[in-house]
Order: structure tokens, then C-alpha cells, then sequence
């Protein structure tokens, strides 16, 4: 069962369990966005099948990574982002051919169609487009100084308007922000360098890019959803469009 947010509404999108992924490729074709889940905590015994999706490169990434969870994690995101593109192109994972961009940003090498990639605790995300997109996941039941974090890192205003919020909504509304900051600084590719002070989001229930002081940059040309990827977790996706069109899927080795 897959969903299919409906156009331009602002709120989260809601992730569903469901055979999404069996429909043959060129019938699925490519939505505004799909955004991928795969929970890893119910897939502890997948690490080979999700290890056979790498590249000589991506071995040896993983042979450097010590905790299991995150060696676990980073081989199902590759898994992931090769069976979909697989499918979508119509070719086998193996011949999916990955480039890596000046900031460490993956994408197709074919280009066509852009991929983010996100994890956090156990989950993996993967957002899909034919325009550009970024994704973000967080855990927010850690310990984090959010106010520090976002008054070091979020411009003046979002920082004000996050103080205004009631004291028991604060922490969330700072994961909203930041998820919905670091969906959009991955779909530009440049990550963290671009400065979270140089944009501003949204920091109520409506999910937008209000502003941006960056080159080549129009806010209103963006889009950013709110997901909900699972307990504990919050997350966002930012997409080069004025409408659109979130499908959310979840998917099993
Ligand atoms: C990209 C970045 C924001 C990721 O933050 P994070 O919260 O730690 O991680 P997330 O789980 O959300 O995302 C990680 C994934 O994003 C993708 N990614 C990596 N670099 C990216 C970039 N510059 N832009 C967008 N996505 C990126 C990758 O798929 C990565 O997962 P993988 O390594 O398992 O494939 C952060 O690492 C960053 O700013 N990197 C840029 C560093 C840089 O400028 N390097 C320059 C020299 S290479």
C-alpha cells in the first residue's frame, strides 16, 4: 500500500508500509518525489545481502566503520539507493554507476534522475525526483543542547521564532527547522558549508524556505515536506519545485 500526499499541503507526510516497490518500473515511473524507508532494526541479519551492493570503494568505507549498527546502516542506504535506481533505469544494482560530487554529494552518473540519501538510529531514507532533492532524518529523543546548536548555527530570525514557541513545543520545532535546513543544504549539495545562517525556514507547522541569501538561489522556487519517518524521528525533504507530489513507500531487503 503506498500513499500519495495530495498537492501543495503542508502537513507531515506520513510514512506506510506497503508493495510499492513490486510495481514494475515503467509503470511506477518517476513522481515528484518517492521517499524510501527501510527500518534496519528489522533487518539485522540482512548485512550480507545489503554488503553485496557495494563497490570496491564503499568496501573499504565500511571495513573502516567500528559499531555494527553504523556499518549496518551505511551498507542497507547503498543497498537501497541501487535497487531503486535498478529498477527505475531497468538494469541490474550492479551496473547502477554512482558519481561523487566536490562535497562528498552522490548521484547517478547518468544523471536524469537526482537521489538523497539520510540516516539517523536505525532508519535509512532515500528521496527520489527528476529535479533536485535533498532528505534529512534526526533522532530527537537524544540529548542535545538545541538552543546552543541553534543559536550557533540558525539565522537571527529562526532562532527568535523558535524562542517564541511555548517552552513545550521548542525542541520539536528546532528539529523541524533543522531537519528542514539540512534536507535543503543536501539537495544544493554543499552540505553544511553553505551556512545555515544564509536561509531561513519556516519554523511553524508549514513547512517552507522563507528566504535565501545565496547565489543562484530562489526560495520560491523550493519546496520542503515534513516526514514522519517513525517514533522518535523526525525528518524532511526539500525539492527544486513549486508542487510537490511526496509518495512515501517502505521497503524490505
Ligand atoms: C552531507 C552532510 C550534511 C550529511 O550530514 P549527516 O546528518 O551526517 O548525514 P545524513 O545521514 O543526513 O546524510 C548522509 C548521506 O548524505 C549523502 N551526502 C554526502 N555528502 C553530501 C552532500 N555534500 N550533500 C548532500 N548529500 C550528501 C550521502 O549519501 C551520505 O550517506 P552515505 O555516506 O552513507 O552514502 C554533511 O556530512 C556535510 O555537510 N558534508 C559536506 C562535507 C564537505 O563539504 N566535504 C568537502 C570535502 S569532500
Amino acid at each position: 500500500m503506498e500513499r500519495s500526499a495530495p498537492l501543495a499541503e503542508p502537513p507531515p507526510t506520513r510514512m506506510r508500509a506497503g508493495p510499492a516497490d513490486r510495481q514494475p518500473a515503467a509503470a511506477a515511473g518517476i513522481h515528484d518525489v518517492e521517499v524510501w524507508r527501510l527500518d534496519c532494526a528489522r533487518h539485522q541479519g540482512a548485512g550480507r545481502v545489503f554488503d553485496s551492493a557495494l563497490d570496491v570503494p564503499e568496501r573499504a568505507r565500511l571495513r573502516a566503520m567500528r559499531r555494527a549498527d553504523v556499518r549496518l546502516r551505511f551498507s542497507a542506504g547503498r543497498w537501497l539507493v541501487r535497487r531503486i535506481l535498478a529498477r527505475r533505469l531497468g538494469c541490474t544494482e550492479a551496473e547502477v554507476e554512482l558519481a561523487v560530487g566536490a562535497h562528498g554529494r552522490p548521484s547517478l552518473a547518468a544523471g536524469g534522475i537526482d537521489f538523497n540519501l539520510s540516516h539517523a538510529g536505525s532508519l535509512v531514507v532515500l528521496a527520489l525526483s527528476t529535479t533536485r532533492v535533498g532528505i534529512d532524518v534526526e533522532v530527537t529523543n537524544r540529548t542535545t543542547d538545541w538552543r546552543a546548536i541553534a543559536r550557533r548555527f540558525f539565522s537571527p530570525v529562526e532562532f527568535a521564532a523558535i524562542e517564541a514557541c511555548d517552552e513545550a513545543e521548542r525542541r520539536t520545532a528546532f528539529f523541524r527547522a533543522w531537519t528542514r535546513k539540512e534536507a535543503f543544504v543536501k539537495a544544493l549539495g554543499t552540505g553544511l558549508a553553505t551556512g545555515f545562517s544564509r536561509f531561513d525556514v519556516s519554523i511553524g507547522p508549514r513547512p517552507a524556505l522563507t528566504g535565501a541569501r545565496i547565489d543562484g538561489v530562489e526560495a520560491s522556487e523550493w519546496s520542503i515536506r515534513d516526514l514522519e519517518p517513525g517514533p522518535g524521528h523526525l525528518g524532511a525533504v526539500a525539492v527544486h519545485t513549486t508542487r510537490p507530489r511526496v509518495r512515501t513507500h517502505d521497503i524490505e531487503p
